[in-house]
């Protein structure tokens, strides 16, 4: 079953209307509608806040401000991750980002809320903001760690020394914009009391997290916080925790002792949910003529909100990617009063790759040298900068079987040298690297006496398919078909996993569901084979076989379901757990991380300079992939994603205010169908990495982001002869 292409279990739902989102979730009763009054500046002070209208507007039952919010936890920088802190909100008069809350309006409509919200009046004082990220690049600080824990600056070497050898040198600046996660399914909560008890239904993507932050915010005791989140509509970062939309809801429902439920607006997920920081980074490469890297600096400088510092990790990925001796990295923030920056999708990879690979490109311009050869001849043999050998690379056969599948020989030497009528065209490549994280999971798996199988877990399904490999690894694991085993997955009551995020949430879950079934086979075979009863009396259970719902051991077989029955009538059930990658000496001995690499085809118009995709094949190396069907929709989704970073996706802040002027789908883009060719695929490599896991699997949820923007950037190179280096690639850039 693991390994096969099997169709998404939960399709049906989906496609018939009967998935239960964090809004729909009726059967806690008639809810009221909250909606959030940003602030209209983007930093200051409340002078005056008048609600009496919003009050006596029809249907209204609550008008929230600071002046009369509950009292709730601080935020404890304690506790290591962002995600399980507290988040108090409308705690007092200063206003520090625009868009911040500023009142709820809870009624007994949408509509009432949204029409009561305008006649909420409130008079600010504005400060002098810091919004631009231009401005204030040059004012920088080190921040305290780098997202996911890592260091901020490392050196290897001599850098200075080794650069200024170098026969050939690249040393340029590029820039990345504001991005945002914008799931289908906008951030949204719907908060029901239940007693002394709340039942938090929320689209997020960890669910303890989720339990936690309630908790601490509302200074409750976890255990009274059951967070229910069974499907969720994509997240990309934007749920890994939860925003003012669950706690704002919750404090409402709290108060009125009734269900409330509170969606952000599109526009609101602009402001209230955190972006991808905007960046600068300077890459240096130093080369011999031969193209072996002499040196590597990759220096970042991005945004970060003062309150909740975030640096993203956006130098790391270099530290493992290519041989040289001289290496630098570093990250510096400059606080702006502006949302924070957070996770969003291969934070850290994605506008890192978009940088470093197309640095690469333009070394390989000067040296005359093909870039897939370039990449080759740098390709290390230990993790460079950790001095641990790799787990399992295979960049190298990525690069080769692409090039080959691309037909990469069919590249125009030169740029700007074939134009087929309007269109010039060119070819472009980078490569791909991403870590593989580990985190504690726990996976339950329970018999039933019908001989049916229910794994429960708090792992969440955001749309990548755990609830399809759950089903194939549970279907496997207990010799059952796939219809006879049913995910109960995002409840914050069932075990707790570490959720979706990081492209660790199916390794994680399913390696932790694989070892909870072998449990539940012991014990199963330990009744069976002790009991005089069963056929199976007095057989060794190490020559069990599981299949069709039946053990059978030698030419004796039993039904699972009589197993259960004699032994367990109320049905049995066993744990399997996953540990902390920091507690698993494979995470500190080796350098475990996924690769691929990204070849492109662009047309670029001669005259109007509009840039077309017209085809992309990306090969992956991920060790074992549990469904080849989920895992291609993963990583063409990655691709796509770079394909925005390159030509699209930028948020735009408006200097005077701190606003995001582009906030909905009409002025950010992002690809649609008629931007991607028919013509894309995403290839995997036969794999198996026994230092991951005991599946073998790596995750695959990010690598499809990193670098492929870069293998379009060096594309469209290669079609103009221009070089842009501050993302995305627009028309007037090029012109
Ligand atoms: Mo991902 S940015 O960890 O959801």
């Amino acid at each position: 079953m693991i390994g096969q292409a099997v169709d998404r279990v939960d399709g049906p739902l989906k496609a018939t209307g009967r998935a239960t989102y964090a809004y729909e979730h009726w059967e806690a009763g008639q809810p009221l509608y909250g909606f959030i009054v940003g602030a209209t500046i983007g930093k200051g002070r409340i002078t005056r806040i008048d609600t009496e209208d919003a009050e006596g507007a029809p249907g209204v039952q609550l008008v929230m401000t600071y002046l009369n919010a509950p009292a709730q936890g601080p935020r404890d920088e304690s506790i290591p991750f962002e995600y399980w802190r507290a988040q108090p909100m409308l705690t007092g008069p200063d206003v520090h980002f625009y868009g911040e809350p500023v009142a709820l309006v809870v009624a007994e409509t949408f509509e009432q809320a949204r029409d009561a919200a305008d006649l909420v009046e409130i008079e600010y004082r504005a400060g002098r903001g810091r919004f631009d990220f231009g401005e204030f690049e040059d004012d920088t600080y080190i921040p305290k760690t780098v997202n996911a824990g890592l260091p901020t600056d490392t050196a290897v070497g001599d850098f200075d020394a080794g650069f200024a050898g170098a026969e050939v040198k690249v040393d340029e600046q590029y820039t990345t914009p504001y991005e945002f996660s914008l799931p289908i399914e906008p951030n949204a909560s719907m908060v029901a009391p239940r007693g002394e008890d709340l039942v938090v239904y929320v689209s997020c993507q960890i669910t303890d997290a989720a339990r936690d932050s309630v908790a601490a915010t509302l200074m409750m005791d976890p255990e009274r916080v059951h967070i229910v989140t069974p499907f969720v509509g994509g997240g990309f970062g934007s749920k890994l925790g939860i925003h003012s939309e669950t706690i704002l809801a919750a404090l409402a429902a709290r108060t009125l002792g009734r269900p409330v439920k509170l969606t952000l607006t599109r526009q609101q997920v602009f402001q209230l949910v955190g972006m991808r920081p905007t960046s600068n980074q300077r890459v240096r490469l130093g080369a011999g003529r031969d193209g072996q890297l002499a040196a590597i600096a990759h220096d970042v400088t991005m945004h970060t909100n003062p309150d909740v510092e975030f640096a993203e990790q956006t130098a790391a990925t270099v530290r493992s990617l290519y041989a040289a001796p001289h290496r630098l990295t570093s990250h510096r923030l400059t606080a702006l009063d502006l949302p924070r920056g957070t996770d969003v999708r291969a934070p850290g990879e994605a506008p890192g790759m978009l940088s470093v690979e197309s640095a690469m490109d333009e070394l390989a311009d000067a040296l005359g040298m093909d870039p897939v050869e370039l990449r080759i001849r740098n390709e290390p043999t230990v993790d460079p900068e950790r001095n641990v050998p790799y787990s399992d690379r295979h960049l190298v056969e990525c690069l080769r079987e692409g090039a080959r599948r691309f037909g990469w020989e069919n590249r125009p030497a030169t740029p700007a040298s074939v134009r087929e009528g309007r269109w010039l065209i060119g070819y472009g490549m980078s490569a791909a690297i991403r870590g593989h994280f580990q985190g504690p999971t726990t996976v339950r798996v329970r018999l039933e006496p019908d001989g049916t199988a229910v794994i429960q877990t708090d792992m969440t399904d955001i749309g990548t398919g755990t609830y399809t490999i759950l089903t194939q690894v549970g279907a496997e694991g207990l010799g059952l078909p796939l219809e006879r085993v049913r995910i109960d997955p995002g409840r914050s009551d069932h075990p707790s996993s570490w959720g979706s995020g990081g492209s660790w949430g199916a390794t994680n879950s399913s390696t932790a569901a694989h070892r909870a079934c072998a449990a539940l086979r012991t014990k199963l075979l330990d009744a069976a084979c002790g009991d005089t009863r069963s056929p199976l009396h007095g057989r060794d259970p190490a020559d069990a076989v599981f299949s069709d719902g039946n053990v059978a051991i030698g030419d004796a077989s039993e039904a699972l379901r009589e197993i259960v029955a004699r032994h367990h009538p109320d049905g049995v059930e066993a744990e399997g757990k996953t540990r902390f990658m920091g507690d698993d000496p494979n995470y500190s001995d080796y350098s475990i991380n996924t690769y691929g690499a990204h070849f492109a085809e662009v047309g670029v118009d001669a005259d109007t300079a509009e840039i077309r995709l017209r085809r992309m094949l990306s090969v992956f190396s991920v060790g074992r992939v549990f469904n080849p069907k989920t895992a291609r929709s993963q990583l063409i989704g990655g691709m796509i994603w770079g394909v925005g970073a390159a030509l699209e996706e930028e948020a735009v802040v408006d200097p005077r205010s701190g606003a995001f002027v582009n906030r909905d789908f009409a002025g950010y883009l992002v690809p649609v169908h008629g931007d991607i060719p028919a013509d894309i695929d995403a290839v995997v490599l036969e794999g198996y990495d026994d230092k991951a896991n005991a599946l073998g699997a790596k995750g695959i949820g990010e690598v499809g982001i990193c670098g492929s923007g870069a293998a379009v950037a060096n594309a469209v190179f290669n079609a103009t002869g221009v070089r842009v280096r501050d993302f995305p690639i627009t028309i007037e850039k090029l012109l």
